[in-house]
């Protein structure tokens, strides 16, 4: 199980987002979402998921006490870090204690209309004003420059013609919802990749293997293989992908590629799950007491049969020796039906 923490200071939508799309699986878990503006729109928000805890730090804190702050991230054993929507600048001792493991979103394609001041709508009046027919959002690595860490993906969007800063946003938003969780797993699935490696965090142990994307990858069904991530040709990306459906990150910040590390599975031939010892032994159950009762009724008219011949009643010696077979019979058919039905019957109840 992975642990992220969100940072947000504004509406939250992303930060939303994220938390969604990591509980409908159970390898990633946001349990706890840190906000630095008192009125954010994302302490609502997130108010309505007890499993998460929402917590304001005030602007003292982020600027004196920042230790107080790692001290959180490590009780809640923290895995990234993840800005949607911060306006904040990192403390040093967050970046430090956090690098190669915190990642920020920005509404435009890196290093176009980036850096200090860039930020929500005057990145699109940026865009817009520079005539761009192409924007975008990214998702990179938090390092000590703003907007300046390792690209990790990158997605583009059209500028049309009479664009407003508005509805621009509204399309980031809708390309961010997409990209973010996969940047998300990317960035986990990079961290299981470095294994062996000192926790960065002291106190927080490091990830277990298998990776969450080998599990992952796993339970979808589907052959990964790690090294292939990083060779594959870019792809554009569908759109509403889900928890599993990943990627990881492609050197230099390209397009994602949806199916980079991944081959369908190769049937093996083998019945995939084992069969109960105890259906076995209830299907003989089963057979027995099916059979019992109608064979003891043959057993009963067997048994006339011998002394109704002796008694010189050879009509009903005839009669009780037809019943007799018939309840053989019956007594087959029951035991073979007992066993036929029993595996249906025992999946419906
Ligand atoms: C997003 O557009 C993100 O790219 C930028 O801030 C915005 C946050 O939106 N960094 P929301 O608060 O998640 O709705």
């Amino acid at each position: 199980m992975k642990k992220i923490a969100i940072f947000a200071s504004g509406n939250g939508s992303n930060a939303e987002n994220i938390y969604q799309f990591f509980s409908n699986g159970n390898r990633v878990r946001v349990p706890l979402v840190i906000y630095d503006r008192k009125n954010a729109g994302v302490a609502d928000r997130m108010a309505k998921y007890p499993d998460v805890k929402t917590i304001y730090i005030p602007k003292s804190t982020w600027q004196e006490n920042p230790q107080e702050i790692l001290d959180l991230l490590r009780r809640e054993e923290i895995d990234l870090i993840v800005l949607a929507g911060f306006l904040r600048f990192a403390p040093k001792e967050l970046t430090e204690a956090y690098a190669g493991r915190m990642l920020n979103i920005h509404p435009s394609l890196i290093p176009a209309h980036c850096g200090p001041g860039m930020y929500g709508d005057k990145v699109h009046e940026s865009v817009i004003a520079a005539g761009d027919s192409k924007s975008g959002v990214t998702v990179h690595y938090v390092s000590e420059v703003i907007d300046g860490g390792e690209i990790l993906m990158q997605e583009e969007v059209e500028v049309a013609e009479g664009e407003t800063p508005e509805s621009l946003a509204q399309k980031i938003h809708a390309i961010e919802y997409s990209l973010y969780p996969r940047a998300i797993v990317a960035a986990l699935a990079r961290l299981d990749q470095q294994n062996g490696n000192p926790p960065t965090i002291p106190g927080v142990t490091p990830p277990p293997t298998p990776s969450p994307a080998e599990e992952w990858a796993e339970t979808l069904g589907v052959n990964y293989n790690p090294e292939k991530i990083y060779n594959s040709p870019s792809q554009n990306q569908p759109e509403n992908m889900k928890e599993g459906q990943f990627e990881a990150p492609v050197p230099g910040g390209t397009q994602p590629n949806p199916q980079a590390g991944f081959q369908p599975q190769e049937p093996t031939g083998q019945t995939p799950e084992k069969m109960p010892s105890t259906y076995l032994v209830w299907s003989v159950i089963m057979t027995i007491l099916c059979c019992l009762p109608a064979g003891v009724v043959a057993i009963i008219f067997s048994c006339q049969v011998s002394s109704k011949f002796y008694a010189g009643d050879f009509a009903g010696a005839m009669q009780a020796s037809e019943r007799a077979q018939i309840w053989i019979i019956v007594s087959f058919v029951l035991g073979v039906m007992a066993n036929t039905l029993y595996l249906p019957l025992m999946m419906l109840f």
